[in-house]
């Protein structure tokens, strides 16, 4: 089979060119991502890799199904920028990782809180240059909080394992208990909006739908405590940007850390350090001494890596023999 793989940095090539020894495809790396304009190149590929940028959109699908390709395999967990039911008419297969160390982006979760709450970044930058006044970084205890999770899968059962085991009161919403959550760790399922209510960290582990775009804005913002602290590793288009900027100027929030940005498509996994960054509200949010961002890296461990390669030559594999792989999205 010969794979376009989309979106391409040195660390996928080096993973999935160690993974493919055992699979043998012929893969041809581009480093720009798939678009309206870059899909011609994917014509001569029976199958595409692409990642979470990529935008499969219907206009992107009706060319691809002008060329050979079959298969598009996503070497992520979410899926939400492609157009999967109009992918479904045209006749693809599509797959997935749904779990790829899960631990990765749980413990990153931790990573950003401890960061946020204990300015460990500010502590690094002043003991390296001989200041070791504490002056502006008293922090915050995790110990005693209640945190609110949203989406207790893969992801969300491990972030209430993490806090259960700091202290935390746990309280989640899903609409779909997890029963093995329930039976081994101590955690309630409550409807959205008593969460909002009773949370003093929120972190969002749901995936992105039509339905649940935005669903922090300015409404369910004023449900929440004041100075609540907002963590998301979801997906950008979770959390109305405008309004949670203007809840951090009001104080309302007091904390955020993110991982993903509703329009990290032209920003993130490029270095964009000698060039002049257009997105305002980002920058913005840049300036705040209580937001922390990150550059959608929740997931991006070696562990990861590695089981993102094999698991997705191994659903490539599966469709190429016409054999079912639970990792089919439809
Ligand atoms: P999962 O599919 O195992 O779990 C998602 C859970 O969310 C499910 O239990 C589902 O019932 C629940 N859910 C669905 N809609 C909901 C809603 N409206 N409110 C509350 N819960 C809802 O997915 P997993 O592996 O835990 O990943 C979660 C999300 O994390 C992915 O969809 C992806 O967007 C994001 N992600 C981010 C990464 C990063 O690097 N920052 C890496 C991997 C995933």
């Amino acid at each position: 089979m010969n794979i376009g793989f989309f979106s391409a940095k040195k660390y996928d090539e080096e993973f999935f060119n160690q993974a493919n020894k055992n699979y043998g495809y012929k893969v041809r790396y581009f480093d720009f991502s798939l678009t309206e304009k870059s899909v011609v190149m994917a014509s001569e590929f029976e199958a595409i890799c692409v990642f979470v940028n990529d935008r499969i959109n219907k206009n992107v699908l009706d060319t691809l199904s002008k060329g050979k390709t079959k298969y598009i395999a996503f070497r992520c967990a979410g899926y939400n920028n492609i157009d999967l039911q109009y992918a479904q008419k045209k006749g693809f297969r599509c797959v997935r990782v749904p779990a790829y160390s899960p631990n990765a982006v749980a413990e990153h979760v931790l990573a950003l809180l401890l960061t946020l709450y204990r300015s460990t970044h500010k502590a690094y930058n002043r003991v390296r240059e001989g200041n070791f006044s504490l002056t502006g970084l008293s922090g915050e205890e995790i110990f005693g909080k209640t945190v609110g999770i949203v989406g207790t899968g893969n992801i969300g059962s491990i972030v209430a394992n993490i806090f259960n085991g700091l202290g935390c009161e746990v309280i989640a919403s899903d609409p779909v208990v997890n029963q093995d959550l329930m039976s081994k760790s101590s955690i309630q399922y409550v409807d959205l909006e008593e969460l909002y209510q009773r949370a003093d960290i929120i972190t969002l582990h749901c995936p992105l739908t039509n339905d649940n775009r935005h669903m922090i804005d300015s409404h369910s913002i004023q449900m929440m405590k004041r100075g609540v602290t907002l963590v998301n590793t979801g997906r950008g288009g979770l959390i109305n940007t405008q309004a949670v900027y203007e809840a951090l100027k009001s104080k309302h929030i007091g904390y955020l850390a993110i991982d993903v940005y509703e329009e990290e498509a032209s920003l993130f996994f490029e270095d964009l350090s000698t060039d002049i960054i257009m997105d305002d509200l980002f920058m913005r949010l840049t300036t705040f001494p209580n937001v922390l961002i990150t550059g959608h890296q929740g997931f991006f461990t070696k562990r990861a890596l590695k089981q993102i390669a094999e698991t997705t030559l191994e659903n490539l594999k599966a469709l190429e023999k016409r054999l079912k792989s639970d990792n089919e999205i439809f």
